[in-house]
């Protein structure tokens, strides 16, 4: 049978890588999907560009939409990244009656639910493994691998970036912003790193993942998303003195009123595996209420581990090219028609643990009003450290970790805190999760 063509949209880092992979591998790769895969058409913006794949045998061009018209080209790669031109070749590829593959998170995570619309209309798959880990093929284990369980919670650090400067601020006491600068240096970060440090690529790769766990729709809007730039080295430092370390977690999880999304810095015990992921790599702890606890672990960045993804991606939809669009794994892992309307929890409905950091004034009572505090609001303390006052100093730092409470009553707790004559700066609170069953 002859080769099924590509178009491919980007020859960036992951276009490039993806060109490489599938060269060579295209033994193996014909093996497994029943046909080689060949990309015939490319689009870059600058066509005079240093490229780390060879572009011999394939068509280039400048404007994407020639890619996407092409007659011969059956399935689309969208590897351009950002949302508008993207949305609008995506749509236009699907009119056309193509497939689709792509690494566009926030473009999943935004206009997917259209976009799987006007696909099932048409016939055509959009696959979007590489959109969450990169090379982790966590879409695939969740939408197949776990589907005879009934997804309780999962939680990942699904940024590399953010993983990177945190392991950096912990491991060589370094401050946030130093290992920044070096983050964008090494190329990990997003083109606007805003979107790594402050949760928002987290938000979008846990919009998907969190839409085929639990059968719900994309829902981004809806995801509560705090960064990590208020993250001192002194956090760090103390979460690990009492066996913490922080990590910045996206956590789906089903409670009894609704589902949970959130991303923000959580404390973890060290003793997690989860806890241990180090620089850019990414991990996903899923937790099914049949297999119990499983972890995901790899590169969530670069060239061929993305390329992994996408090529994944290629087989599978190489595979069904002739099956009937009925009888394919659904885009959002459950039956479009079954999507359940669960709401999403606002922040103050989500029950987690505290690690609250007070600057006290170092005199009787003070420990006292606080804790008086906290029981008002039905706030049980796991355990407090107090630090020495730094010298000629008079106030301290004071630890606190909570048990479980609802948000809505901890945020009652910081506000009566804060107007303690005692306590001069704002309460530092970063959550904690056991990540237990
Ligand atoms: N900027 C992202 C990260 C790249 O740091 O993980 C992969 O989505």
């Amino acid at each position: 049978m002859k080769p099924v063509k590509v178009g491919l949209l980007g020859l960036g880092t992951v276009g490039g890588g993806t060109v490489n992979v599938l060269r060579r591998n295209a033994e193996e790769i014909t093996r497994r999907a029943g046909r080689g895969i060949q990309v015939t058409h490319a689009s870059a913006r600058d066509l005079k560009k240093a490229r780390i794949c060879s572009t011999e045998g394939i068509r280039l061009t400048a404007q994407p939409l020639e890619v996407v018209n092409d007659p011969e080209v059956k399935i689309v790669v969208e590897l351009i990244g950002g949302t508008e031109l993207a949305r609008d070749l995506v749509n236009r590829a699907i009119a056309n009656g193509k497939h689709v593959v792509t690494a566009n998170k926030a473009l999943i995570a935004r206009y997917g639910n259209e976009i799987f619309n006007a696909a099932r209309k048409q016939g055509v798959m959009v696959a979007f493994e590489a959109a969450v880990a990169g090379g982790i093929p966590i879409i695939k284990a969740i939408r197949e691998g776990l589907a005879g369980n009934r997804i309780e919670w999962l939680a990942g650090i699904i940024n590399g970036t953010g993983n990177f400067i945190l392991t950096a601020m912990r491991d060589e006491g370094r401050d946030f912003a130093d290992v920044l600068a070096e983050a964008q240096r090494l190329g990990y970060a997003e083109a606007d790193p805003t979107f790594d440090v402050e949760g928002i690529d987290a938000a979008h790769k846990l919009t998907i993942l969190a839409a085929i766990a639990f059968g719900i729709p994309l829902q981004f809007d809806k995801v509560y998303t705090e960064g990590i730039t208020r993250i001192t080295r002194a956090d760090v430092g103390y979460a690990e003195q009492l066996g913490y370390r922080i990590k910045h977690l996206a956590i789906a999880r089903r409670a009894a009123a609704g589902i949970e999304l959130r991303v923000h810095p959580t404390l973890i015990p060290e003793r997690r595996l989860i806890a241990n992921v180090d620089g850019v790599m990414n991990a996903v702890v899923v937790m099914g209420d049949a297999v119990g606890p499983t972890l995901y672990y790899g590169a969530g960045a670069g060239a061929e581990p993305t390329a992994s993804a996408v090529v994944a991606d290629l087989v599978d939809v190489v595979r069904v090219l002739t099956s009937d669009p009925e009888n394919r794994v659904p885009h959002l892992a459950f039956q479009p028609d079954a999507l359940s309307d669960l709401p999403i929890l606002p922040m103050d409905q989500v029950e987690t643990a505290y690690y609250l950091r007070l600057q006290a004034a170092d005199r009787p009572g003070v420990l006292a009003d606080v804790t008086r505090i906290l029981a008002d609001q039905d706030i049980s303390i796991e355990s407090i450290l107090q630090k020495e006052p730094l010298a000629g100093e008079s106030e301290v730092p004071i630890i606190l970790l909570t048990h479980r409470t609802l948000e809505k009553n901890m945020n009652q707790a910081i506000s009566r805190i804060e107007v303690l004559s005692s306590i001069s700066a704002k309460v530092m609170r970063i959550r904690l999760e056991q990540l237990s069953r």
